[in-house]
């Protein structure tokens, strides 16, 4: 049963790879930094990018460098890209790269970081401020409305960190006994919170602080990690909060579970959704200018259940994903099988028209071969087609008693034939001393000859093709045409003389080989 259920899957997807056609669009997508959370998100626009033939995806990443960042999108820009997704590694300097994109035509999603420009066509995000202010309020009902906190700020200059501040800040104002003692510039990154807080344990007695808000998950552990070096036991460390709360080993929600984080909050990745909504405004249907996601707080009190949500899906994922992998070597496979069957039959085809051209071509040169051979022996000038119709003629007159093996003609025994030999010769005494004999039969000449009747058959078909009985007829025609030509004698009279017993038939086997009456000769 599962395999009949993964079986049709693929086959579905296979179909709905198959039957989308048209246009293809190009997405463009410049990410601002290269990290867990990015790549989490670039994996589910992968994902769902396989679910759309009509699309290719090209990425870029910054490393957290907005002049890199801008480069980047001008040439995303000038790759063709008819839709770019942005999150912009700071408020104002990667904007005029992005007013560049949107004012050439390009469509632009700017997403999770703002740009200080309303030159985009839609905005995702989750609400920044209202994180920050969710988590100062969960961080003033931990410590019961008292106590002394460090902050760690996001990257300078980019909208999440200006927002989470603002938003962190407003909720602890309503708490007078919440002092923040630090804060410190953060990027973003674990690396630069270990180092800043390790310089601020320096000169700072860390065994005071109450908590520490990083503005994200990275910078809490980071700060955490520094902290864990300075104090005495694990049980002296503050509280530790971020944001993102990613699912994964490496995630948030597993730290909050694991007690190394007191708190995080879901920052969306959403990359489906994303592409989703490039392909809404690349194909015409309605889209939402602002979007904004849903998240939530993550506690130890909700950690298991997110857990196994989020593990769920990232079951599904892989499911998809295996089941997408194979669909696409299903199609592989049978578009190797289509070109082996494509090429099979070529070859096939070539072998059987080089087969028929040489039967053709060998068919014809024995043809000539024996023409010439019957035209030696007679002299004859004669048209190839009225060679083949005496042929016809006479062949459904009977000397079919000598049989089938008896027609054992080779190429080369042709060629040797050709050109007078003593028994040709011998052949064409016998047949022109008694060609005006009407009984003259193929025994009386092979018996002039010291041959037996089957030896005769034999060698006239070897060396013209022909049997005796055609040849004797194509003979008598042929001196017909000859004593009707340079004679006074009549139809009737040459008919006789060249071995016909009855003028009539002399007449028709003379139209069936030369296409004319005798009489049309004379005239
Ligand atoms: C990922 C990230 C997240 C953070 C967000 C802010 O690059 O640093 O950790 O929440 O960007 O924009």
């Amino acid at each position: 049963m599962r395999y009949l259920n993964t079986f049709i899957l693929t086959v579905l997807i296979a179909l709905t790879s198959c039957s989308q056609g048209g246009k293809k669009y190009k997405i463009g997508v410049s990410q601002c930094s290269e990290d867990i959370w990015r790549n989490w998100q670039n994996a589910e626009m992968r994902m769902e990018a396989n679910f759309h033939e009509n699309m290719t995806l090209a990425f870029a990443t910054a490393r957290d460098d907005s002049q890199l960042q801008s480069q980047q999108i001008d040439s995303l820009v000038a790759s063709g890209i008819d839709l770019l997704i942005v999150a912009p590694n700071q408020l104002s300097s990667v904007s005029p790269a992005i007013d560049r994109a949107y004012d050439s035509g390009v469509l632009v999603i700017v997403f999770e970081r703002k740009t200080d420009s309303r030159k985009y066509t839609a905005f995702v995000s989750a609400d920044n401020y209202e994180m920050g202010r969710q988590m100062g309020e969960y961080i003033a009902m931990r410590l019961n409305g008292q106590g002394r906190l460090m902050e760690i700020l996001g990257l300078k200059g980019s909208s999440p960190a200006d927002e989470r501040h603002r938003g962190f800040r407003d909720a602890i104002a309503h708490y007078p006994a919440i002092e923040v003692v630090a804060m410190l510039q953060g990027d973003w990154t674990e690396e630069t919170a270990y180092n800043e807080v390790k310089r601020y344990a320096e000169n700072n007695d860390v065994e005071l602080l109450d908590c520490v808000f990083g503005h994200n998950d990275r910078t809490a552990m980071g700060a955490r990690k520094a902290l864990l070096e300075k104090v005495k036991s694990a049980s002296d460390l503050p509280l530790f909060c971020g944001i993102d709360g990613l699912p994964g080993k490496e995630g948030g929600i597993c730290q909050v579970r694991d007690s190394l984080l007191t708190a995080s909050y879901i920052y969306p990745t959403r990359g489906d959704l994303l592409l989703q909504v490039a392909l809404d405004i690349l194909e015409g249907r309605p889209y939402e200018k602002e979007i904004m996601l849903t998240s939530a707080l993550v506690t130890r009190e909700n950690a298991n259940v997110l857990l196994l949500e989020s593990d769920e899906v990232m079951r599904r994922a892989h499911q998809l994903e295996f089941l997408q992998e194979k669909a696409s070597s299903y199609l592989q496979q049978l578009n190797v099988q289509h070109i082996v069957m494509l090429l099979a039959g070529i070859v096939i085809f070539l072998l059987l028209l080089a087969i028929l051209l040489f039967y053709l071509y060998h068919r014809n040169k024995v043809n000539m071969q024996r023409e010439r051979v019957v035209q030696n022996l007679w002299n004859l000038e004669l048209p190839a087609k009225n060679i083949e119709n005496t042929k016809r003629v006479e062949s459904t007159e009977g000397d079919s008693t000598l049989g089938p093996n008896s027609t054992d003609s080779s190429d080369s025994a042709v060629e040797e034939s050709i050109g007078p030999s003593p028994f040709i010769t011998r052949f064409k005494e016998v047949v022109e001393k008694r060609m005006d004999d009407s009984e003259l039969s193929v025994e009386d000449i092979a018996a002039d000859m010291n041959l037996s009747r089957v030896q005769l058959y034999r060698k006239v078909k070897m060396l013209s093709g022909s049997s005796p009985v055609e040849l004797l007829r194509t003979a008598r025609l042929n001196r017909g045409y000859q004593l009707l030509l340079t004679t006074d004698k009549t139809v009737s009279e040459v008919a006789y003389a060249v071995g016909f017993s009855a003028p009539a038939y002399f007449t028709k086997c003379f139209k069936e080989v030369y296409g004319m009456l005798p009489g049309e000769v004379k005239k």
